[in-house]
Formats: C-alpha cells, sequence, structure tokens
C-alpha cells in the first residue's frame, strides 16, 4: 500500500501492484482523497500512485480505500518531487494536480508546485502523449500555471473553444478545492496538457 524510497537509484512503480494493471497515473496533492478514490474505482485496471505529505489526507484516503475496496492505489507519504526523482523515464500515462497550494504572496512564489525543474522532471517521467491535468482558482496561480507551461517545449495545452477549461472533463470528479472554491463564487480553471511525442 504505502511506498517507500530506498537507497536504489529508481523506483520500478509497476512492481509495487500485486495485481496485473494497464497503466500507472500519478496524483500529487491528493487532499482528502475523494478524486483519487473515484478515479481508482473508475478505472480498475490503473494503478494509482497517490503523492500527499498531509497525515490527515493520507488518513482520508486509507479509509475510502478500505471502505470502497480499492486494491490499486499505491500511497507515497512526501514531497512528490522527491518520487518523481527516483521514477524511470517514460512510465506515467497520466497526471493529477488539482488546486496545488498558490502561495499568493510574491515572496512566497518559489514554493509553487509548479516551476520550470517540475516540469522537467514531470515531462521525463510522462509517457509520450501522456495526459497531465491541473486546476486552480487563484487567477495569479493561473497565469503562472500558463506561462511555465506555454513555454514548455514538452507540453501542449489540448484547449480549443473557453468551455474547455471552464468545465471539467466527464471523468474528473469535484475535489474538495473545488466545491469550497464554488461555495465562496471563487471561478474554477481546469487544463489538460498533453506530453508531446519524444523525437
Ligand atoms: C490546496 S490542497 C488541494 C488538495 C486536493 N487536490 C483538492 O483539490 O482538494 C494542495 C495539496 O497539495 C499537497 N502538496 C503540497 N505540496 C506538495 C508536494 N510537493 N507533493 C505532494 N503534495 C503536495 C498539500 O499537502 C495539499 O494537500
Amino acid at each position: 500500500m504505502e511506498i517507500n524510497l530506498t537507497r536504489e537509484n529508481t523506483l520500478d512503480p509497476w512492481a509495487c501492484f500485486s495485481r496485473d494493471i494497464d497503466d500507472i497515473w500519478l496524483e500529487i496533492g491528493f487532499g482528502g482523497g475523494e478524486h483519487l478514490a473515484w478515479q481508482a474505482k473508475t478505472y480498475p485496471r490503473i494503478g494509482f500512485v497517490g503523492c500527499e505529505p498531509f497525515l490527515n489526507g493520507i488518513v482520508k484516503l486509507l479509509s475510502r480505500i478500505r471502505s470502497m475496496e480499492l486494491e490499486n492505489v499505491r500511497l507515497y507519504r512526501d514531497d512528490a518531487r522527491l518520487l518523481i526523482a527516483r521514477l524511470p523515464a517514460n512510465i506515467i500515462g497520466r497526471a493529477f494536480i488539482l488546486f496545488p497550494d498558490p502561495w499568493p504572496k510574491l515572496r512566497h512564489h518559489k514554493r509553487r508546485l509548479i516551476s520550470e525543474g517540475v516540469l522537467g522532471s514531470l515531462a521525463e517521467v510522462l509517457r509520450d502523449e501522456a495526459e497531465v491535468r491541473i486546476a486552480t482558482d487563484d487567477p495569479s496561480y493561473l497565469e503562472w500555471i500558463l506561462w511555465h507551461f506555454q513555454r514548455h517545449p514538452e507540453f501542449e495545452w489540448q484547449a480549443s473553444v473557453p468551455n474547455d477549461w471552464r468545465s471539467s472533463p466527464h471523468d474528473w470528479p469535484p475535489t474538495r478545492y473545488e466545491k469550497k472554491a464554488n461555495a465562496a463564487g471563487r471561478k474554477c480553471t481546469f487544463l489538460t496538457y498533453r506530453r508531446c511525442r519524444r523525437l
């Protein structure tokens, strides 16, 4: 159930799943785990790796895993960047980063998860044409996310009409943060990127 990094150089995520799976998807900062649990139930042939350092969130997801009898979820209880750095290249089929902490103060921007370095590491572990789903309700973080992805040569934004970023795809259930944002009248933006094919 839990992924522990050892001193070995790379972690083989396929080896973490005892049953046959078709692909591995990653959720970074799953919070209470409602989205991850829903995805795992909906896609039983996918192995899910969830990263979250927040203990309450881990406990909530563990309880969902038990009550929903999920066998295809593995947890990493720390900073996702440490795990990504140890994954082999070209292995993750989809990644979710839903409502990452916005760190709105200018002096805290360096703490934001989305950065050139993280996008570079993510591009490395994602398979060709893998999807990255990301959402935010913070206008300043939205600009930041768009700027970082748009200038990254390995990601392509999938939107063609405004509805593509104003509403989420059918298999993207609302998270706790999305519900909080809606209740407070804040607009949420849903971005889907695709990792370009390697040459
Ligand atoms: C604003 S909350 C959003 C939670 C959830 N995705 C949602 O939409 O309800 C951001 C979450 O990301 C987690 N987080 C922040 N930095 C992280 C990191 N480097 N690796 C993994 N999780 C991280 C936090 O602990 C927190 O639970």
